[in-house]
């Protein structure tokens, strides 16, 4: 793999991709790395490839295009939803699609305004954007048939991105009030046009697609059932992916409580190393960690181990489970989250095949000084 993978570990390659570009999820990969992967493990049509972290649905996107099944995992709403709308079939409700978009664009402008106490909302849309959002919304809810419904909702949300002021970086969310914004309405009758030539243009095979809301430290799935798992845990430095997508989340799918949710692994972080009670892991993490950072670290890896062994007991024997991973930057130092993933996959029974290097960070404290470097890697293991 190497250096060509080096842009394939990050979201930006699926931007230009038709249904990929449908949510735009900064922390997913590339489907040409699920591509790949694909070709590499020989995985055939009526295989089932597994990914219990699915994020905004690239694995689930990419097997369906090559007529695999899949099954996809994920905690947070957004993750959900945008997995589910991407994958569902159109190819028979184009027309109702195509009607439902010209309804839209004949709608009258309603002046009708909305209130929100939300701060961070307020500062994230000119007003004017903000009710011409929740009008949409509001027409949107009315259509009856839920996959239609879903899928102008997505638009709707993809809008919102491209209409606000709210710039996602890194863990958080910035206010840029320099941002142009264009008029919403413009933008998501724009939106829906491509999505329905995307629908119309793509072709897929025939396969099942599993989306669910569910925690990948206690999934549980049929032993031997799984041919492939094809995934990207969240990283170590934990971005709070309930914080960046909470402006969608609140706006859109319903979610009332700022941090009501956490991204979960690693989130208990009143754990220590010595609580850990399992002595090869506190071997494999003692040179990483540092007294004032080991209660985040030793919660992340705790949670690993969990859905590693999960995978584990799912996988067929023989069969691959491929991880795309980056390692932590801490003030003191860096954490080799490939290694010790690869070191505790084997106390688990894996083999460990191979840590590819994908792209390297350099981790900086308060931005100037140089800890060390920050490896991004594919970590391939086989049960
Ligand atoms: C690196 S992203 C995966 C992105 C995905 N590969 C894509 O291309 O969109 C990690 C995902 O794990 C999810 N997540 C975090 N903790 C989880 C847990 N305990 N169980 C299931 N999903 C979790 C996050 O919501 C996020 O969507």
């Amino acid at each position: 793999m190497g250096k060509k993978y080096s842009n394939l570990s990050g979201f930006v390659e699926n931007k230009k991709l038709p249904i990929y570009n449908w949510l735009y999820y900064k922390e997913g990969f590339s489907a040409q790395i699920v591509f790949d992967l694909i070709e590499r493990f020989n995985l055939k049509k009526g295989k089932t490839i597994l990914d219990p972290f699915c994020g905004s649905g690239t694995t689930l996107l990419a097997a369906k295009e090559k007529g695999l099944n899949s099954i996809g995992f994920d905690c947070l709403d957004i993750a959900i939803f945008s997995s589910t709308v991407k994958t569902r079939d159109y190819e028979n409700i184009i027309n109702e699609l195509q009607e439902t978009l010209n309804k839209f664009k004949e709608l009258p402008k309603t002046k009708q305004r909305h209130k929100i106490k939300e701060q961070l909302i307020i500062r994230a849309f000119p007003e004017r954007i903000l009710n011409e959002l929740l009008n949409l919304k509001k027409e949107i809810k009315e259509i009856k048939n839920p996959l239609i419904s879903d899928f102008f909702l997505l638009a709707l949300i993809n809008t919102a991105t491209k209409t606000s002021f709210a710039v996602k970086d890194g863990g958080c969310i910035k206010i840029d009030k320099k941002r142009s914004i264009p008029p919403a309405k413009y933008m998501f009758v724009k939106t829906v046009k491509k999505m329905i030539r995307d629908v119309k243009e793509k072709t897929f095979l025939p396969c099942t697609i599993d989306v669910f809301r569910q925690d990948a430290r206690i999934f549980e799935l049929e032993k031997d059932s799984i041919d492939c798992v094809i995934t990207s845990p969240p990283y170590l430095n934990k971005i709070e992916y309930t914080n960046v997508y909470f402006i969608e989340e609140y706006l859109f799918l319903k979610r009332q409580m700022h941090a009501s949710l956490r991204s979960f692994v690693g989130s208990k972080t009143e754990v220590g190393i010595s609580d850990i009670g399992d002595e090869k892991l506190q071997k494999h993490l003692s040179g990483f960690i540092s007294k004032k950072f080991e209660a985040q670290i030793a919660a992340y890896f705790i949670d690993t181990k969990k859905w590693l062994e999960n995978i584990h007991h799912c996988l067929k024997k023989n069969k691959y489970c491929a991880i795309i991973v980056g390692g932590g930057c801490f003030p003191w130092g860096v954490v080799e989250s490939d290694v010790i993933i690869g070191l505790m996959a084997q106390d688990i029974g894996f083999k460990l095949i191979d840590i590819e290097p994908l792209k390297k960070v350099t981790c900086t404290k308060n931005r100037t000084t140089k800890i060390g470097i920050v490896n991004e890697s594919l970590v391939v293991l086989k049960k």
